[in-house]
């Protein structure tokens, strides 16, 4: 089985060079516990992508002491007449330093929101978005908070997430199944994020005039082989492979808004999933990660319902188990 990859060491050690928009934001503090696991996520459907967003209202917002205008649940959408509501203005310091990666503030620049703005992509997933006192509205209805909070773009911020997959094997090189759901195991590629130890899919923010195709190679080759100890030489291949694997089309797993606590009334994350899947295994399933334990940085983890991950990542990952007929969880007792 093993060829070209035998003799590297696992040894990794990631770089991430963090030049736009940080990507994810960890899940640590006050709405960790309602939402970073999926409960019985065995039996049930797979939550409807409209659902209505939850993190997004998270009291305290993430990286200040700024708390969140409280919304109840039959507030959020703006078709609910709500005088009384009165968002928290709140702008990150970092965005209004103007790094390469934000928008200006609104009245020294002219946004063309809904269109492909110069190299910047200003049209949503979800369709056409409100734009009111020339500020367009979080097409999922109301966080407690305007301005952009850590947010770079005025409107959706893009990101993709690429899922990269293969299938457990044992040391024969068999498929293996699971003892319960006899039902054939994937591994997924993850990521530890450097500041908060949390796993992830190695996702990454879409350049401007960047293809959500390249973003997702890109940010997988950078995330999994910055941290390879390897020589130039072995480099090429793993890029080769890497480049192989991408070129197909994958399997779309999700593509819309994402319910993530940075989000305000006029800015918020929105993602597409792909699932790159080495079938036979003599692609990148071959790359020396580490096993996954708490030393590895990038690492080979089973596609199982119990892993636990961001409840969004929960859900991408369930849906590529469905999709390559792989185990996910234990039926429920
Ligand atoms: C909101 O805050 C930003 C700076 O954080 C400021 O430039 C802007 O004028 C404020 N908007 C309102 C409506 O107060």
């Amino acid at each position: 089985m093993k060829r070209v990859f035998t003799n590297w060491a696992g040894s990794v050690h990631i770089a991430l060079a963090i030049v736009g928009l940080p990507y994810g934001v960890c899940t640590g503090g006050y709405c960790k516990a309602i939402n970073s696991r999926v409960p019985s996520v065995c039996t049930s459907a797979f939550v409807s992508s409209s659902a209505m967003h939850i993190k997004a209202r998270c009291s305290v917002y993430p990286g200040s002491d700024t708390h969140r205008f409280p919304v109840p649940d039959d507030k959020v959408s703006w078709a609910a007449d709500w005088p009384e509501y009165s968002p928290v203005n709140y702008t990150a310091p970092s965005v209004l330093k103007k790094p390469v990666w934000a928008d200006p503030e609104i009245g020294s620049f002219s946004p063309q929101f809904n269109s492909l703005d110069g190299s910047v992509d200003r049209r949503s997933h979800e369709g056409e978005y409100t734009v009111q006192d020339d500020r367009p509205l979080n097409p999922r209805g109301r966080t407690g908070l305007n301005g952009r909070g850590l947010l770079g773009r005025w409107g959706p911020n893009h990101a993709a997430d690429p899922i990269v997959t293969r299938w457990k094997r044992d040391s024969a090189g068999q498929r293996v199944s699971h003892a319960m759901s006899k039902l054939p195991v994937l591994q997924f590629v993850s990521i530890k994020r450097k500041d908060c130890g949390e796993w992830a899919i190695p996702g990454g923010m879409v350049d401007p005039g960047e293809l959500v195709s390249l973003t997702l190679q890109r940010e997988f080759s950078e995330e999994a082989m910055n941290s390879l100890q390897a020589s130039q030489q072995e480099r090429e291949k793993i890029h080769e492979r890497i480049t192989q694997l991408f070129s197909a089309p994958g399997f779309q797993v999700y593509k819309g808004y994402v319910d993530d606590p940075r989000n305000t009334d006029n800015s918020w994350m929105e993602t597409v999933a792909v699932n790159f899947h080495d079938e036979k295994g003599d692609s990148v399933s071959e790359l020396p990660l580490e096993a996954g334990d708490d030393a590895g940085q990038v690492s080979w983890f089973d596609v199982d319902s119990s892993q636990p991950l961001y409840a969004s990542h929960s859900r991408f990952l369930q849906t590529v188990a469905k999709e390559r007929k792989a185990h996910w969880c234990v039926m429920d007792q």
